[in-house]
């Protein structure tokens, strides 16, 4: 330990103050996210574990299932270990081959596309819309060829594709369009939950989603005549969920399929958190609310873009993201926010331009794609973000800009 002498006050006080300065910014460290937590999710792994029903489809992956067909109206919920899995069970239910295609954002996460290429099809890349990262649905027929077998929209942070648009357009050329919904639990198309309206939809539940279990995730299956092959695919290729409610003797091998269904200990944990979806979706929706409002001054003068919510689209507070001018700024506000205890972070980026695809992509420039990947910043958004933690960001960015 040392000791400093002042002469000047002047300093004393200056130096007081940088220490508070350091301290503040030491005591603030909002993480980007925090998942939350009931109470009743260990209660009711205890309540599997007791009552030694461990592995998948059990009583609690059925209380799952029942909870998202009664809410959502669909005609078959199916649990999955991610989101992933369930966007893999939509391309092999589409019987998705080489020598198709398959439309596809390009800002979007990787498992939206891979779920495709893993069956051999040939991704063709759609661009964003200039409003919001979702797809351009104005984009999409002129990517429309005789070898087009889907065509998959992501809803953007829960914010809704423009869906009769891209549905008509759909019907009209007889392709089927799936949903990949995975941040869009609860968030509504007009009065029509997020994926419910193709013939498949896909949640995620991993740690940074509203309602979580780790890692999960949920298909939709919204076309009937595609439930009994659902059921197949999801058990290995067996009819084992047939045998369990009693419909067959035995259970064999009689399609392809894969151990898509998670675990019972899984499903327990996620039945805790859907308890409580209600609660979790009007704080989150707050939350979105009080960033847009803090940020408006500062977008109404042109420093920073703010999410466009279309009139059809009801978000369910999933995540809230500003833009830049450009990357150089993106950057430098992010270390800006990091030195000063908030965790931002950037995603996603443009799989066109991906080391794995970009020599398969058949080179066309997808300019808002690309100004996503580079001027997104993603904001922390949990359950239970305070007010005055939202006032600390907005001061921080306000700050920022001004200093520039
Ligand atoms: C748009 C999109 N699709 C799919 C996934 C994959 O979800 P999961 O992690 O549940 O597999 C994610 C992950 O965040 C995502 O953002």
């Amino acid at each position: 330990m040392g000791i400093l002498f002042v002469d000047n006050p002047g300093w004393f006080f200056r130096i007081k103050k940088f220490t508070l300065a350091a301290r503040m910014v030491k005591f603030m460290d909002i993480p980007f996210n925090k998942p939350h937590f009931t109470g009743k999710e260990a209660l009711y792994i205890a309540e599997s574990a007791i009552n030694g029903k461990i592995a998948g489809n059990g009583p609690f992956t059925r209380k799952c299932h029942a909870y998202f067909e009664n809410k959502y109206g669909i005609k078959k919920a199916l649990l999955t270990t991610s989101c992933s899995d369930a966007l893999e069970m939509a391309a092999l239910l589409l019987n998705i081959g080489p020598g198709d295609e398959v439309i596809i954002p390009s800002f979007t996460f990787v498992s939206t596309a891979n779920a495709f290429a893993l069956r051999g099809a040939r991704i063709v890349f759609a661009d964003s819309s200039a409003e919001n990262p979702n797809i351009d649905a104005q984009a999409i027929e002129s990517l429309i060829t005789p070898n087009t077998r889907a065509i998959v929209v992501v809803h953007y942070g829960g914010i809704a594709c423009n869906m009769d648009v891209i549905m008509a357009l759909a019907n009209h050329y007889n392709i089927p369009v799936v949903e990949d919904a995975a941040q869009g639990m609860d968030a509504l198309y007009r009065d029509k939950p997020l994926g419910s309206i193709g013939i498949m939809g896909a949640l995620s539940f991993h740690e940074t989603k509203n309602i979580t279990c780790g890692e999960g995730g949920l298909l939709m299956i919204n076309d009937k005549s595609l439930i009994q092959k659902a059921e197949i695919a999801w058990e290995k290729g067996t009819n084992r969920a047939a045998f369990i409610r009693g419909d067959v003797k035995k259970y064999e091998w009689v399609a392809l399929g894969s151990s898509y269904l998670p675990n019972e200990l899984t499903a327990a944990f996620l039945y805790g958190q859907l308890e409580n979806a209600e609660n979790v979706f009007t704080d989150r929706a707050g939350v979105f609310k009080s960033y847009y409002e803090a940020l408006q001054p500062l977008a109404q003068k042109g420093r920073i873009g703010l999410p466009v919510v279309p009139d059809y689209a009801k978000p369910n507070g999933h995540l809230f993201y500003i833009t830049t001018a450009n990357t150089g700024e993106r950057n430098n506000l992010l270390s800006y926010l990091q030195d000063r205890g908030v965790n931002a972070v950037f995603h996603y980026l443009a799989l066109h331009n991906s080391p794995f695809y970009q020599k398969k992509h058949d080179g066309r420039r997808l300019l808002q794609a690309e100004r996503y990947t580079d001027t997104l910043l993603r904001l922390p958004f949990y359950y239970g973000l305070q007010q005055t933690e939202i006032e600390y960001i907005a001061n921080i960015l306000n700050e920022f800009y001004d200093n520039k």
